[in-house]
């Protein structure tokens, strides 16, 4: 079985649910506490032994690779300022054996075209796909996301979903699948349609942005034309995909925020601000504070 050493990274999309905050910088780099939202999906890749990070970018995303590149400058003046932990988490933002590549998408066609645009890269290896957006967390302990997903697919060798129960309304945000049980927390997808209306939805379970596929999908994406919303889908070559290979939908531990929406930005904030070491304490008598002062 081939490792999992991949991890695909689509930032080339415009943030328009987040203007004016993302006007002149890209979603990707808001930060949460004090990191921004690519270095935490970067960093979970790492934790699952993901080695090679592959950015689907864009123009006005330069700022990302920025944040992944050393920065000299920046290293001095905190080095002759005495500021050793500051100059340590700077230097340290990447372990040395990751490499990053960065591919530009010139035109945003759609996710599913973002993913296709690592064709190249990927070869015939699997990989992992992380949105950035959706922002995971786990408990103290735990395994994150993705590590949890490389377990499964070095156990069962086929592409897998991460997979969430929505309300219904809100089917027409993701990718929708229809499943039937395998083993616990594992599904068999029989059924995946992007963004469908709650009448037409066939069942409650969301896909969200934890991806691990065969290079298999990338012939299926290459032939497809545009999906919902008039975009290249990834959830239309995964239908394609399963016509010829079974796919497992995975139930993660964990709790997922939608960093795309500022409701879910908010709480993911206010959700690590709880617990930053840094913070945690203060952070902590202001929240019972309001809760107090709204009574
Ligand atoms: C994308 C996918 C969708 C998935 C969602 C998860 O949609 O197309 O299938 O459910 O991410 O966040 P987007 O949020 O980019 O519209």
């Amino acid at each position: 079985m081939k490792k999992v050493t991949k991890a695909v990274f689509p930032v080339a999309g415009f943030g328009s649910r987040f203007l004016p905050a993302t006007k002149a910088q890209p979603k990707e780099m808001l930060p949460v506490v004090d990191k921004p939202l690519i270095q935490y999906a970067v960093e979970e890749a790492v934790s699952a032994g993901i080695t090679e990070m592959i950015f689907i970018t864009g123009r006005n995303k330069r700022a990302i690779e920025d944040h992944f590149d050393k920065a000299y400058e920046l290293e001095s003046e905190l080095e002759a300022a005495g500021k050793v932990n500051l100059l340590e988490q700077i230097q340290d933002i990447l372990p040395p054996n990751v490499n990053c590549i960065y591919i530009r998408q010139q035109v945003p066609l759609g996710l599913g075209h973002a993913v296709l645009c690592a064709r190249p890269v990927v070869g015939d290896d699997p990989f992992a796909v992380i949105l950035a957006d959706d922002f995971m967390d786990v408990r103290q302990g735990q395994p994150t996301v993705m590590k949890q997903m490389v377990e499964v697919y070095e156990r069962e060798g086929k592409s897998i979903l991460a997979v969430l129960h929505v309300p219904r309304e809100s089917t027409r945000q993701y990718g929708i699948v229809a499943s039937s049980p395998y083993m616990q927390n594992l599904e068999f997808v029989n059924t995946i349609v992007e963004k469908p209306e709650p009448s037409e939805a066939p069942s409650n379970m969301a896909v969200v942005g934890r991806y691990i596929l065969n290079a298999s999908i990338f012939d299926h994406l290459a032939g497809l034309g545009k999906g919902s919303g008039g975009e290249i889908q990834l959830t239309d070559g995964i239908a394609a995909l399963m016509k010829h290979e079974q796919i497992l939908a995975y139930r993660y531990h964990g709790r997922r925020y939608d960093c795309g929406s500022k409701i879910g930005y908010l709480k993911a904030t206010v959700a690590m601000g709880l617990k930053h070491p840094e913070v945690m304490k203060e952070f902590n008598d202001f929240i019972s504070e309001l809760n107090v002062g709204q009574r």
